[in-house]
């Protein structure tokens, strides 16, 4: 499909099943390919385009992929030599495909990896990825749209400081330091629960690491890792998009397989708005019967700070207080573009550098927009569902990305 068309105006009420979570099944998967012995199983995998092409990737550079899309499990058997190259063609699709970069190294002590471009949201260099691969001791040339790894006496444990928690940089660095020679220590890495769920994943592999959930890291470099199960973590930024969903349309809503310890920044906002919710173990309630919400201030900041993907989302649930709120975006410098969208639809927002200021309060007008990114186009959906008459959203194949039958959850 490549539209969804919208008549807003009715409540979200029942029960919405939150899928695997996209941003921890991509990392997770790359790490299977540290596995020089035995098979990796995971369970809970969603049906996305992004698991879909992060299959293909794999599969290019060797790997045996069972993807069972009904079964939600996915088996990567990587004991055979991985290549040494990932083409552009996959790395220009998707960003995460980067993450190879590390287990190609440490495993066949060279790797040629496309350099992600940058995309709608930001330039999204890769400067933090170059710099630990560095320091544990590769050689690194860039050229022609191409980084060129090389460690052939392999990777030495050090210390490495990261000047920003990048996410990426974190799990790429992760990756080559548990089959480094020695001790590594990472400080300021990316906190985010997808790291967590990666952790937990590689030390079922048999990786020696500690200090998860913390700002540093300390990992032993071990000889080999093996295969291993896991199940991946519900997706807390589809439950965020379907928890905006019930309280922006004023319903009351289950959403299950939810976990509150992923979205304790988002409750709380939501909170202080006025809307109701309860948290019960793997589920969250939200309830909203109030006239107007009250105005918030947002500001996105790395992990345990308020997510940057539930930004363009939040935004949307602020259109309805009765006042002004302000969101500002720290960690990407162009991720207002749904701002435009929203105001073809009678939203009053103004931009001051990287600050939005949202006048809420306003009726929004059903028209047709475009969705620019992944999140972009999620809170497009839930702005056409409180919008007077039909809204029609385009250029939609960003939303398969990250969710499951949207269409179908919102109609159920
Ligand atoms: C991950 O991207 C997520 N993607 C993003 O979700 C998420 O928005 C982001 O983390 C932040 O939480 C996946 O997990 C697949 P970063 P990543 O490296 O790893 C700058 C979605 O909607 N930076 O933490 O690329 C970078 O330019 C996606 O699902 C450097 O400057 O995020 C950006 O401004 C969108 N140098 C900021 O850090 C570097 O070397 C955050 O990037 C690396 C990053």
């Amino acid at each position: 499909m490549n539209k969804i068309v919208i008549k807003g105006g009715k409540p979200l009420r029942g029960e919405v099943y939150i899928e695997g979570a996209k941003n921890a099944v991509l990392p997770i998967v790359t790490s299977a390919l540290l596995a020089t012995e035995g098979v990796s199983k995971f369970y809970n995998v969603p049906n996305l385009s992004d698991v879909k092409i992060i299959s293909e990737l794999l599969t290019s550079l060797g790997v045996k992929i069972n993807y069972n899309k009904e079964e939600k499990t996915l088996e990567v058997d990587a004991t055979n030599p991985l290549k040494k190259e990932a083409d552009f063609e996959f790395v220009s699709k998707m960003r995460a495909s980067f993450l190879v970069a590390a287990p190609i190294l440490v495993r066949e002590k060279f790797a040629k990896v496309a350099m992600p471009g940058g995309c709608a949201i930001g330039s999204r260099p890769i400067e933090q990825h170059l710099k630990g691969f560095s320091l544990l001791g590769a050689n690194i040339i860039k050229d022609a749209g191409y980084v060129e790894l090389k460690a052939e006496k392999g990777l030495t444990g050090t210390t490495i400081f990261f000047d920003f928690p990048s996410v990426g940089a974190t799990q790429n660095v992760i990756m080559a330091s548990c089959l480094s020679k020695g001790k590594t220590i990472l400080v300021n890495v990316a906190q985010e629960p997808e790291i967590g769920d990666m952790i937990s994943f590689l030390k079922k592999m048999g990786a020696k690491i500690s200090g998860e959930n913390t700002s540093c890291l300390v990992i032993e470099g071990v000889e080999k890792l093996h295969g291993a199960e896991h199940t991946i973590m519900p997706d807390r930024v589809e439950a965020a998009t379907y928890m905006i969903a019930a309280a922006a349309t004023k319903g009351n809503v289950l959403v299950k397989n939810a976990r509150y310890e992923d979205n304790v920044a988002l409750v709380s906002k939501m909170r202080e708005m006025g809307v109701q919710i309860e948290v019960n173990k793997n589920e969250i309630r939200v309830k909203n019967d109030r006239d107007y919400l009250l105005p918030i201030d947002v500001k996105t900041l790395p992990h345990p700070g308020f997510l940057t993907d539930m930004q363009s989302i939040i935004m949307v649930l602020t259109l309805l207080a009765k006042g002004v709120s302000t969101i500002t975006e720290t960690v990407f410098e162009n991720r207002f573009m749904h701002v435009e969208e929203l105001r073809r639809m009678n939203a009053k927002i103004r931009i001051e550098g990287r600050s939005a200021l949202i006048e809420g309060g306003e009726k929004l007008e059903g028209t047709s927009v475009k969705a620019t990114d992944l999140r972009a186009g999620a809170a497009l959906v839930i702005a056409g569902l409180i919008a007077n008459g039909q809204t029609v959203v385009t250029n939609i194949k960003h939303i398969d990305r990250g969710y499951v039958n949207i269409e179908e959850k919102l109609r159920k």
